[in-house]
């Protein structure tokens, strides 16, 4: 069934057997970015097959890469970067067009930015700024796509402190910086992902290291460096994940096995806060995967109840909030998520979405600048909606989830979306024995 137009789902019975995630999405963009860069042919399986991806793969072929595909291996042949003839066109991926900037810009060569509605309306100076005050020239008008870095001199290190806990800031200025004179100084003062610093390592690239002694870190970036090529197997992706195991805990009589699927602690905030929740989830048979840890992760329908999420959590789970709320609405008691000020500026405005969605389906819920409080009585909520998916992959899997604990269906206007980041999402569910049509 192809993943376009309205989908509903509807109360089922329980979902039971085993299932892989897709690739993490955040490894795959990295790994074909990285593989581009360095002389030489890598070889990447396990790569996720949605379309912001494969628009990286596309951006990397426009810049010169060799970028062949067969069957589920990815070979690339890369090197010396040239100047496309037309825009990089990221489509709804903020994390492929924030990471290739910093490469081109480390690169030095020239290229054009552009992406769908929903990308435009995004921030780009929280990566244009850094990259000026190493020397770049680009034009980005009112801080949004389309952008144009021009070629120019080399870059020039940095001494930086990261304004939001973002980890396609930090990556697109470690980039960047590898390819800029003198060891650039980048301050986490929250730490986010580090899968680049972990994947650069695969790549022979150094970095170095310290703690601030608050609970961030100082990264230093040697410039000049090059990456070697590498072989690479990419683990799956806990935030595709995350629909899975939620569809488990609130659907009666549910267990589900989530093969192969990356517990990076810089990734994990959601299962702890499931287990904050009471969830009975375990990760089994841990082991590591391309610089990563990984696990299957074991879901078991739960008795949940409402936690408080704390603000310092949020970076370890922020593409989770949406699933989380839902999975809040049918546990008994408040949940309050804070420190959500980045959900507003996502593929949507996650705060709004997830509000005005919960709401239509009789949930108890509110929300500030920076905060959603859910309320649950510990039975699923009435459901029985439309919801608006506005544009945003995490926002109709997570309603489209909610609706198989819901007493009455849930109709999501959009689910074409969702090709983004879990192309197989629907056959997926449907084989654990979700009732989506
Ligand atoms: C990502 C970082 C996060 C996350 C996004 C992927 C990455 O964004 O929301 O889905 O791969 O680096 P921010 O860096 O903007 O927080």
């Amino acid at each position: 069934m192809q993943l376009t137009g309205p989908l509903t789902s509807q109360n089922s019975g329980p979902l039971a057997g085993a299932a892989s995630a897709p690739g993490d999405k955040s490894i795959s963009h990295r790994a074909l970015i990285f593989s581009a860069m360095a002389a030489g042919r890598s070889e990447i399986t396990g790569l996720l097959d949605g379309e912001d991806v494969l628009r990286t793969a596309a951006a990397m072929r426009a810049l010169g890469a060799a970028v062949e595909r067969d069957g589920p291996v990815w070979r690339i042949g890369g090197g010396a970067w040239k100047s496309p003839d037309k825009a990089l066109y990221f489509g709804n991926s903020g994390t492929g067009a924030r990471l290739v900037m910093g490469a081109v810009a480390g690169a030095g060569v020239a290229a054009r930015f552009d992406g769908d509605a929903s990308l435009r309306s995004r921030p780009m100076g929280r990566v244009i700024e850094p990259l000026r005050m190493m020397g770049l020239s680009a034009t980005a008008a009112d801080g949004r796509l389309p952008v144009a870095i021009d070629a120019g001199a080399p870059l020039a290190a940095i001494d930086c402190k990261l304004a939001q806990p973002s980890a396609q800031v930090k990556s697109a200025i470690i980039l960047a910086a590898l390819g800029a004179q003198g060891i650039t100084c980048i301050h986490e003062p929250v730490r986010s992902r580090d899968h680049t610093e972990r994947l650069l390592a695969v790549f022979g690239v150094e970095l170095r290291f310290d703690a601030d002694g608050a609970g961030g870190r100082y990264i230093f970036v040697p410039g000049g460096q090059s990456l070697s090529p590498s072989r690479l197997a990419v683990p799956g992706d806990p935030s595709s994940a995350a629909f899975l195991v939620a569809a488990a805990l609130i659907t009666p009589n549910s267990d589900v096995t989530v093969r192969n699927v990356s517990v990076n602690p810089l990734r994990a905030g959601f299962y702890e806060t499931l287990r904050d929740m009471g969830a009975n989830t375990v990760f089994e048979n841990p082991r590591e995967e391309c610089g990563e840890p990984v696990a299957d992760i074991r879901a078991r329908h739960s008795v949940l109840h409402g936690c408080a999420v704390p603000a310092e959590r949020a970076p370890s789970m922020i593409d989770e909030y949406p699933i989380l709320a839902a999975v809040a609405s049918c546990a008994a008691g408040e949940t309050k998520m804070t420190g959500l000020e980045e959900l507003r500026v996502k593929e949507s405005d996650r705060i709004a979405a997830m509000e005005a969605g919960l709401a239509a389906c009789g949930v108890d819920v509110a929300s500030g600048p920076d905060w959603l409080r859910v309320i649950g009585d510990g039975t699923p909520p009435k459901g029985g909606a439309d919801v608006k998916a506005r544009h945003d992959h995490r926002i109709a899997m997570s309603f489209l989830v909610l609706g198989l604990a819901a007493k009455n269906p849930v109709a999501i206007d959009d689910v074409s979306m969702i090709a983004t980041s879990f192309p197989d999402f629907l056959p997926v569910m449907t084989k654990l024995g979700a009732a989506i049509s």
